[in-house]
């Protein structure tokens, strides 16, 4: 198969914001507790943080990162998680049947974030809770001195305030399992009272309305429209959740780029439509808080495993073990992002260590890089600037339930002279020739192309073989004058990067 594309610095998709590499922290299994937070590990800061993972995450390149939840969140009472650690309840979390031991909260994750160089993005309970418990965190946090709780968080050793500026009104309110799943009229109507009630507060905050957690939802689109038609003067951002598996499925699972290109276009025509409604002057652009590889089937069948009586402390749940099939996914994916940077105005990978990660650690052992790890901490690196409309022709290949589909996916972004074209070949058997032009992009210099791909698809890094998978350099790539040409191997994914 063959594929030519077109850059041109003419044609544009939009800025590419630093809060598309985001990522998302829940209280979930070994996520929290035996993840990022050890105190006994070797490595520990004074705070129990291990610092071999915050050395990891700082080279994936995430920015902003949501925090607690995820359906923990919908159960969380923010406040267990303040004050002396010694005194924190112990609580039943309902969304993972564990127990919650509230050692980190608030004051110690932002350490953690300070400690990776990223932003909060903080998620409030509107599940069991609602506008009065959202309104004494965003007191808590942001606001300076002289009141109640914004004197706690001083007595609770912080004096500055926390000044997050990026808030989410609950999560997934539209799914059955979320505990206070909500129609959409009611969580709009209760969205809209929060997000007023928190802008009187701080009138510049970034508010994100829950959208679908899925494309398959049986609410999806009709969602989007009610609830934006209830909050769209209220808020910033509608999110959305998508997650993709091989299951037996390898041919449509490599095109999963083409559902979340239809999850981001089915969503913002329901936000232009409400707009459209409203006359209103104002875009409402997507927070993609949640998308990642994830064997849900394998999650559904563990649930069916758990006695009613135990709950345990930081059980081992969701840990996927990613091949390199699920890392050339999740590099079309962020190609499928890249490519409505104009729309999309952040993105979080879901999640960041032991629970369907990029990274994964051991208790009292290591920290390593899953496959997925790689096309994520590249595409961070290397994307930056403004990301273009790639003029693509060439052959196609079958995409399983997706229909036909082109061979090659291909995002490319442009700055200061450099440039970085990311590209998957679906094809599973054969290598695919391309040839980029670059004429109107006036970027000189040498190109270098990386990426992950491997003869075994199901090759994986585990505690037994952690290096096993690893970014690989593409040797045939050429640059003569204008033309770039790269063979590039079946089932892979590659960044090219130029300058
Ligand atoms: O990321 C795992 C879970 O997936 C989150 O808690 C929830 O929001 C989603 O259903």
């Amino acid at each position: 198969p063959r594929t030519h594309l077109v850059l041109d610095s003419a044609f544009t998709v939009g800025p590419v914001r630093r809060r598309l590499f985001g990522g998302f922290v829940e209280h979930l299994g070994r996520h929290v507790y035996d993840g990022i937070h050890e105190p006994a590990h070797e490595t520990a800061d004074e705070h129990g943080f291990r610092k071999d993972v915050v050395e990891l995450v700082k080279e994936l390149g995430v920015s902003a990162i949501r925090y607690p939840g995820g359906n923990f969140v919908s159960g969380y009472k923010w406040e267990d998680g303040v004050g002396p650690v010694e005194q924190r309840p112990r609580r039943l979390d309902l969304a993972w049947h564990s127990t919650e031991t509230n050692e980190v909260g608030l004051h110690e994750f932002q350490h953690w974030l300070d400690a990776v160089g990223s932003e909060m993005m903080l998620a409030v309970n509107l599940g069991t809770r609602g506008t009065q418990e959202a309104i004494e965190l965003l007191e808590y946090a942001n606001i300076d001195a002289g009141t109640a709780l914004s004197e706690y968080r001083r007595s609770n050793g912080r004096q500055e305030p926390f000044a997050i500026q990026m808030w989410c009104l609950g999560n997934e309110m539209d799914g059955p399992w979320q505990l206070g799943h909500k129609n959409a009229e009611d969580y709009g109507k209760l969205a809209a009272m929060t997000a007023k009630a928190m802008r009187q507060i701080q009138p510049d905050l970034e508010l994100v309305a829950c959208g679908s957690s899925g494309a398959s939802m049986p609410t999806f689109g009709e969602w989007e429209r009610t609830v934006l038609e209830h909050t769209y003067d209220d808020v910033d951002y509608i999110s959305a959740h998508a997650y993709y598996e091989e299951g037996d499925d390898l041919t449509s699972f490599l095109a999963s780029g083409v559902n979340m290109d239809h999850f981001i276009k089915t969503v913002t025509t329901a936000a232009d439509h409400v707009q459209a409604q409203k006359k209103s002057d104002k875009r409402i652009d997507i927070s993609f808080d949640e998308w990642n590889v994830w064997s849900i089937s394998k999650w559904e069948e563990q649930q069916k495993t758990f006695e009613l009586q135990d709950w345990p402390v930081a059980p081992r749940l969701l840990e996927d073990v990613y091949t390199v099939a699920d890392a050339v996914v999740v590099g079309g994916l962020l190609i499928s992002l890249l490519r409505h940077a104009d729309r999309v105005a952040s993105a979080s990978i879901a999640q960041l260590v032991n629970v369907i990660g990029p990274i994964m650690t051991e208790p009292g052992g290591p920290a390593w890089r899953q496959t997925t790890f790689f096309p994520f901490s590249l595409t961070s690196r290397l994307a930056n600037g403004t990301s273009l409309q790639v003029k693509a022709s060439g052959d196609t290949v079958d995409g399983g339930k997706h229909g036909e589909v082109p061979v090659v996916d291909s995002a490319a972004t442009v700055e200061d002279g450099k440039a970085a074209v990311f590209l998957v070949n679906r094809h599973q058997t054969e290598t695919t020739s391309v040839t980029i032009d670059l004429a109107g992009l006036q970027v000189d210099g040498d190109v270098r192309a990386e990426g992950v791909w491997d003869d075994d698809l199901h090759a994986v890094n585990d505690l037994g073989n952690r290096e096993r998978v690893a970014l690989r350099t593409n040797e045939t790539v050429r640059r003569e004058g204008d033309t770039i040409t790269i063979e590039l191997p079946p089932v892979s994914w590659t960044a090219v990067s130029i300058g």
